[in-house]
Formats: structure tokens, C-alpha cells, sequence
């Protein structure tokens, strides 16, 4: 049976390419999870009859709603609900499984690598028949809608299995509960070697994957350990859980220190991966050497005819504007195409669509590539064993010669956590004012050459996104960007973004902080940092 419910509107939930983002009580609140999704359908057309895919990190709050979203759309007139076994679907395997299929769109339950549980993050996404995030033009709608709700249709479906896979009707709409990895399994193997991989672990390669109690844990097992014959042990903490543990699933060497110091320790593993909440960030780290996530894109890049579905060579390399140049001297290298975008994953979508890049990074611990319009963590960590597998060397030997080939741009972010806005805001503004007449002089011993906020002109389609972060170039390459963040819940975050490249492979060995020290000290001179968030060190550094 289907009922029309009276609603009234909440006014917060404005969704960004991330979704809505939320505290796990507000999302309790009385029709707030069945009015958002409800406004996502009514910002739709044409779904009537067709696919929705539907799946999440297993958070806390995670089954409730995705309940919630099926009765709806069954009462919205989907044909057919596609759910992963218990709820359970990665982001890049729910953007395969929309492409895969040929889907209608997916919603996404999590709020990627925030904590969860009770008092914790969760949040609803909604990603198009791309398998990509929705574009503004329809989250502004669904905004919109959400402000003027007065009602939803919702099926009555009692209480449904979505643990056993298979199919079954409700309210005349198809739900397949689907295993979480297959499909997506399948697509890895149609990239990388899976063959040499074996052959590597059989030769006693070892390493460990964090999974961080979160989405990847059986992606790992079914991967690395079932059909790639790592021995069993190397997922860790592969256990999906409501709270993740009580850690942040977010795979950096502050969240995932425990790995870093058990690959570093002579009888550790050779190599440490993890990946965050949903699956869509990495991290990578071989023994004495942590990689850092602009690194491993231009590593990936330099290396990718070695894995099988990218030997034909790549139409072009996409980065962030804050990530290194590192990718850009591979570019170079290769004759092929640089695309420096704004910070988000949405800025990809359409050079990947158009066949301008085949792979894409963010210095925030997120690579990706054409096949599927999210950043995926497990794909990048098997795009390293691809490479390791088939260089028959180590992280650190690879790393090393790419430096030396390439030079090497040392690179780190200082992120200063929950500045009060108006403080942040006044360091922006302070800032802005003065970029026009930075060029030409001199600090610490470096010369400016250029300052200006970035500006992106979309190659595709045109559009111009301005005001994307302030960039001080100094003469020689260097450069400091200064941003606000996007994703933060509470006050400001302040990022900035140091980058000095040296080609002198003698000189390349240098402790990242230290090498980085006349930056950071001119950052200051600058922007008046401390000043400003009357902070005498930043929050996290990476
Ligand atoms: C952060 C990262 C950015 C990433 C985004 C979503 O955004 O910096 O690269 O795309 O999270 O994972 P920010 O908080 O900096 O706006
Ligand atoms: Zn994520």
C-alpha cells in the first residue's frame, strides 16, 4: 500500500557535492531523512520504470535509512532497487554499479571518512546515470524542493531482508539485494595484472590493508586475500562497524598512524595501504617510505602502461590545483594533457567524460581514473601492486627514481581546525587586498613572481569557477596556496598548501618540514597567519 504523508519543510538541508551532511540526531528527526530523499525524486524526471542503486558505508543509522529510501522510491515508481548486502556499497562500486547496469542514479548513505555512530556524521548523496555526483544544477534543485516540501509518497513494505541476496517485489517494485563486491571485483580485474599480483604475494611479498572498520573491509578480503592469494591477515580491521570503532576512517598518517609505524618496523609488512568510510580515498606507504598522495599520481601516471586496461597510454592527467606539479612533469613527459582544477572530485567529471584525462588525483588522498566517475581508493592501492608486481622493485626504489628522473616536489598541507569563521574570513580578505602588489618582492631570500586567487575555465563546457584558492608562485617554482575548506562542520578550517621542487637527486633526502621551512616561515610573513587564527601551529599537518 502506498501513502501520501503531510510534511513540513526543514530548512537545512542544502546538499553539496558531497551531499547532505549531518549529525546522526538531526537526521532522526521526524521525516527529515524521507523529506530530503522525497525532494531528490521531485528534482527528477523520467525515472518512472528504471533502476535506482542504493548503498552506503555501514554506518551508524545506515539500514534505517536506506529502508526508508526504497519504500519511497518503490511509492515514487522505480522499477527496480538495487541494494548492497546489508546496505553495504563502496562509492566508486556504487558509481560502477550505476554505470554497469545502465541505472536511472544511486543514492549514497555516509558521510565519507567523518566518524560515525549515535552523535556522529552521516549523510545522503545522490550520484546521475554517469555514475558521478550530482551537478550543482540539480542539488540546487533538490535544495530548492527540500524548502517547500508538504508531502512524500512512501510504501508500506514491512520489514524487509536486504541481508540474503536475491530478488523480491515490494509494492510492485523489484529490490535485488546484490553482493557489494562482484561487480566490482570484475571491473578490477579487467584493469590490473591480477596474475602478477598473485605471483607477487606467492613470492612472500607482504602487506597489510586498513580498512579502518569501515566500507573496504570486504572489497579487501574478497580482493587481495580470495583472489589475488594475499595470506589471510592482510586486511586488518576489515569488519564493517556502525562506529567505526570509535576511530575517523580517514586514511593519513594522523588517523593511520598504527600502520605507518607497523610498516616502518623491520619486521612489518612491505607494504601499508588503507582507505577511509566509503572507499573513495587512499593512502600508501612502503617500507621507509610514505607516499605522498601528489607523488602517487604522478607515480601512477609515469607507470600506467605496465597495468593491462591502461597499456594503450593515457589521453591526459587531471589534478587539483593545491596537489603538486609532480603529475604535471609526467604530462610533460609523456606529450599529453595537464588539467589543473578547482579542490573537488566534480571538476573531473567532465574532462573524464570527454575523454580528456584518463586519470585524476587531489593531494587530499583521492586518485581515480576514467572507470568510474568517483576516486577509488581500492583501485589505486591495486594500481601500486600492479606497478610493484611488474617493476619487481620496491616503493621506495620506485619512488626514488622517479625523483631522480623527474625531480622532486616536496609538498605538505597545514590544516588549522575550527578558526572562528570571521577570523578566517579577515586572513582571506587581508589577503585578497593585497595579491596585485605581491609580484616582485622578495621574502626570506624568494621573489614572487606571481599571486592571484584561481580561477578554472572548464574546457568542456565553459563555465568559469572563480575565487578556488590564493596561489603565491615565487620565482623557481615554488608556492604557497592559502584556502578555505569546503567540507568543514564547525568554525573555519584554514588550509595551506606548501610545494618546493628540487631536481638535485643529492639533495632530495631532506626531512619534508625542514625543506619547507623558508615556505612556511614566508606563508607567515604573508598572510599573517598566526596572527590571525591566534594559533602558534597548525591543527593536522600532512
Ligand atoms: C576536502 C579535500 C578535497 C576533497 C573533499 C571531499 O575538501 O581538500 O580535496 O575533494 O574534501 O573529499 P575541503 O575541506 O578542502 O574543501
Ligand atoms: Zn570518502
Amino acid at each position: 500500500m502506498i501513502r501520501t504523508v503531510h510534511t513540513k519543510p526543514y530548512d537545512d538541508q542544502k546538499p553539496g557535492t558531497s551531499g547532505l551532511r549531518k549529525k546522526v540526531p538531526v537526521f532522526q528527526q521526524e521525516h527529515y531523512a524521507e523529506n530530503f530523499i522525497q525532494s531528490i525524486f521531485n528534482s527528477l524526471e523520467g525515472f518512472a520504470g528504471k533502476t535506482l542503486v542504493i548503498g552506503g558505508d555501514g554506518r551508524f543509522y545506515n539500514r534505517e535509512v536506506i529502508a526508508k529510501a526504497i519504500a519511497i522510491a518503490a511509492a515514487n515508481g522505480f522499477g527496480k532497487v538495487m541494494v548492497g548486502q546489508g546496505g553495504i556499497l563502496s562509492t566508486p562500486a556504487v558509481s560502477n554499479v550505476i554505470r554497469k547496469y545502465k541505472a536511472f542514479g544511486g543514492i549514497i548513505l555516509s558521510a565519507s571518512h567523518n566518524p560515525g555512530g549515535p552523535h556522529e556524521d552521516f549523510g545522503i548523496k545522490y550520484n546521475i546515470e554517469n555514475g558521478g555526483p550530482a551537478p550543482e544544477k540539480i542539488t540546487d534543485l533538490i535544495f530548492a524542493h527540500t524548502k517547500k516540501i508538504a508531502e512524500f509518497r512512501i510504501a508500506e513494505i514491512g520489514k524487509l531482508d536486504i541481508d540474503t541476496i536475491g530478488e523480491t517485489e515490494v509494492a510492485g517494485m523489484t529490490v535485488q539485494v546484490i553482493d557489494p563486491v562482484t561487480d566490482y571485483a570484475e571491473l578490477m580485474e579487467t584493469l590490473f595484472d591480477f596474475d602478477a599480483i598473485r605471483a607477487l604475494f606467492k613470492g612472500g611479498f607482504r602487506m597489510h590493508f586498513d580498512a579502518m572498520h569501515a566500507v573496504t573491509g570486504p572489497y579487501a578480503v574478497e580482493i587481495l586475500e580470495k583472489r589475488l592469494g594475499a595470506p589471510k591477515g592482510t586486511a586488518r580491521n576489515f569488519r564493517p562497524l556502525e562506529d567505526f570503532g570509535g576511530h575517523h576512517p580517514d586514511p593519513n598518517l594522523v588517523h593511520a598512524k598504527h600502520l605507518y609505524d607497523d610498516v616502518m618496523s623491520p619486521s612489518g609488512p612491505d607494504f601499508g595501504a588503507a582507505s577511509d568510510g566509503d572507499g573513495d580515498r587512499n593512502m600508501i606507504i612502503g617500507k621507509g617510505m610514505f607516499v605522498t598522495p601528489s607523488d602517487s599520481l604522478a607515480i601512477i601516471a609515469a607507470n600506467a602502461t605496465l597495468a593491462p586496461g591502461y597499456a594503450k597510454g593515457l589521453a591526459g592527467i587531471a589534478r587539483s590545483m593545491p596537489t603538486s606539479a609532480a603529475a604535471d612533469r609526467v604530462a610533460e613527459k609523456l606529450g599529453i594533457g595537464v588539467y589543473e582544477t578547482p579542490t573537488g572530485w566534480k571538476f573531473f567529471g567532465n574532462l573524464l567524460d570527454a575523454g580528456k584525462a584518463t586519470v585524476c588525483g587531489e593531494e587530499s588522498f583521492g586518485t581515480g581514473s576514467n572507470h568510474v566517475r568517483e576516486k577509488d581508493g581500492v583501485w589505486a592501492v591495486l594500481f601500486w601492486l600492479n606497478i610493484l608486481a611488474a617493476r619487481k622493485e620496491s616503493v621506495m626504489a620506485i619512488v626514488e627514481k622517479h625523483w631522480a628522473d623527474f625531480g622532486r616536489n616536496y609538498y605538505s598541507r597545514h590544516d588549522y581546525e575550527e578558526v572562528e569563521s570571521a577570523r578566517a574570513d579577515a586572513l582571506v580578505a587581508e589577503l585578497r587586498a593585497k595579491l596585485a602588489s605581491l609580484p616582485g618582492t622578495s621574502v626570506r631570500g624568494m621573489t614572487i613572481a606571481k599571486a592571484d586567487d584561481f580561477a578554472y575555465h572548464d574546457p568542456v563546457d565553459g563555465s568559469v569557477s572563480k575565487n578556488q584558492g590564493i596561489r603565491i608562485l615565487f620565482e623557481g617554482g615554488s608556492r604557497v596556496v592559502l584556502r578555505l575548506s569546503g567540507t568543514g562542520t564547525s568554525g573555519a578550517t584554514l588550509r595551506v598548501y606548501f610545494e618546493r621542487y628540487e631536481a638535485d637527486p643529492a639533495r632530495q633526502h631532506v626531512e619534508t618540514q625542514t625543506a619547507l621551512a623558508d615556505l612556511i616561515g614566508a606563508a607567515d610573513d604573508i598572510a599573517g597567519i598566526r596572527k590571525h587564527t591566534g594559533r602558534d601551529k597548525p591543527t593536522v599537518i600532512t
